[in-house]
């Protein structure tokens, strides 16, 4: 848990230095929310929004790690952990197998509001951290990192990247007959989320083994992706992820 002390991620551990944004910065992140929460009360999860008011997220000025770390580590025990940039796979898979989600501390600027190359603030906190109130969602993340840290089979780890891409950073949900998003990449991207929203990406029901055999693509628009029944399912898929990695049939 969290009060492990990380080696791996250490040389990466930054603290925000929340005082230094600028009036500009706050208000592109007042932008940004405000253009994708409408779209969101609509077609994010409800697990996703609940979230969001759950860590306190603020719709004018930029989160303050420390305070939405405080609300949600009562609840789960994750803390939203700022670093320095990109982090190496240990690192990464460390800092998940201890709840500390590794958040980058800086913003896009207003000439790159759709995109970025590598995470921001906007999509690490406010893209990721409102699922991590979710006890199974968040049991399932320390899973995931716990797995990652263990395995050194490249190709193992190529499959279970995929499952990672295809739940927390792609994944949707079914609920009330419809199709939400909760994966990051969907929540922090008008783009991504109008592309399944309009219907121009096919939905299959979740299974483990076509997942983890479909490739990633990252310079298009997605063209399939897997929705769940509920957050239960993506808990099983690692435990069974797990049980195939160490037989080697994943
Ligand atoms: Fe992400």
């Amino acid at each position: 848990m969290s009060t492990e002390v990380l080696s791996a991620a250490a040389p990466y551990l930054i603290e925000q230095n929340y005082d230094a944004y600028t009036e500009e910065q706050h208000a592109v992140w007042a932008e940004l929310v405000g253009r994708m929460l409408p779209e969101l009360e609509r077609h994010a999860a409800r697990e996703y929004l609940e979230g969001f008011e759950i860590i306190g997220l603020r719709r004018d000025r930029l989160p303050k790690l420390a305070d939405i770390s405080a609300r949600l580590k009562p609840r789960t025990g994750w803390s939203s952990t700022a670093v320095s940039g990109f982090l190496p796979a240990p690192a990464f898979f460390e800092m998940l197998a201890t709840r500390r989600f590794p958040t980058t501390t800086w913003l896009r600027n207003r000439e790159h509001l759709e995109y970025t190359p590598e995470p921001d603030i906007f999509h690490d906190v406010f893209g990721h951290v409102p699922m991590h109130a979710h006890a199974v969602f968040a049991d399932f993340l320390e899973h995931y990192g716990r797995v990652c840290a263990q395995t050194a089979d490249a190709a193992v780890l190529e499959k279970l990247g995929r499952l990672f891409w295809y739940t927390v950073e792609f994944g949707v949900i079914r609920q009330g007959g419809e199709v939400k998003v909760y994966g990051s990449g969907l929540i922090s991207s008008h783009g991504e989320c109008l592309n399944v929203m309009g219907g121009h990406c096919a939905i299959h029901d979740f299974a483990l083994e076509e997942v983890v055999n479909t490739p990633v693509k990252v310079d298009e628009l997605h063209k399939l992706l897997f929705a769940v029944r509920s957050f239960d399912e993506i808990y099983e898929a690692m435990q069974e992820a797990e049980r195939r990695a160490l037989c080697n049939t994943l």
